[in-house]
């Protein structure tokens, strides 16, 4: 598997945050730690993190664009490239010293996405995807599960937190792919969802209400693992609605079909 140079420039931030943050996943009790919400909780590592993936980029390409979820958005004067940054996804786990999290990083081009990494640093799984090149894992080639039958499928979601707001909204989803579908996960980190429905261990996933750095790098992993996301309407716009639904060609229609449904 030939990596871009741009990628390597991806997979050298995602790495070194990605360290950081094992590092201060030892001691997260000394941690400081504040809300930006009910529920919504944001800490030193976050920050950390961003700063050192923030310095990595701009350092390679100074002139592209930088959207992070922890700093002011800088504009670049490079109109066609940016970079889209979630340094530390899956706050709550890490807080809570469960081992999934992931750091996010992908490039968009003229409104596409053309690459993005996912690090996991607790299990050392790096996913890699370019445009047109294939998703990996570390450096096995990634493929989407085959399963076709929603009975057959373990499906991954995102439960919204306190300040979100739409719980009864959500309830009537869950029930409704519940009752279709052999086993649910929730694992608390959209980058790594996504991730693993391009590695084939969960066979799709939806979530709403996120944003373009929990999204854009999972986004191209899965469809350059064969598989197809759309938003909650089937539209191609993930990035600005900030829904997904995830999956195989099956998986995916079966998925939106079951989310139209009203409660029963
Ligand atoms: C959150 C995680 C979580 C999802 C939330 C996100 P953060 O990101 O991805 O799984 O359910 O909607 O906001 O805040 O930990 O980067
Ligand atoms: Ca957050
Ligand atoms: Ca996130
Ligand atoms: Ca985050």
């Amino acid at each position: 598997m030939a990596r871009s140079a741009l990628l390597n420039v991806m997979v050298q931030a995602a790495v070194k945050a990605g360290r950081g943050l094992s590092r201060d996943f030892g001691e997260v009790q000394n941690l400081q730690v504040s809300l930006k919400g009910p529920g919504d909780y944001v800490s030193q590592a976050d920050r950390k993190a961003e700063q050192t993936i923030r310095h990595e980029l701009m350092r390679a390409r100074p002139t592209y664009g930088f959207l992070g979820e922890e700093s002011e958005e800088e504009k670049g004067t490079d109109g066609a490239h940016r970079w889209i940054v979630d340094p530390l996804d899956g706050t709550t786990n890490f807080l809570h010293g469960i081992p999934i999290f992931s750091v996010s990083i992908a490039l968009e081009r003229n409104g596409e996405i053309v690459a993005g990494v996912v690090y996991n640093p607790a299990m050392d799984e790096l996913y890699t995807a370019e445009k047109g090149g294939g998703a990996f894992m570390n450096d096995r080639r990634l493929r989407v599960a085959a399963r076709r039958v929603l009975s057959d499928t373990v499906i991954s979601t995102g439960v919204p937190h306190l300040g979100r707001g739409h719980h009864g909204k959500y309830l009537v989803e869950l029930r409704n792919v519940m009752g279709e579908v052999a086993g649910i996960r929730r694992l608390g980190s959209v980058a790594l969802d996504l991730a693993f429905v391009a590695a084939g261990r969960v066979d799709g996933f939806w979530e709403e209400g996120l944003n373009a750095w929990d999204i854009a790098a999972g986004l191209l992993l899965v469809r350059e693992a064969g598989g197809f996301a759309s938003d909650k309407a089937g539209g191609r716009d993930v990035l600005e609605s900030g829904s997904i639904v995830a999956g195989n060609e099956h998986i995916h229609k079966a998925l939106l079909d079951v989310l139209k449904k009203p409660v029963s």
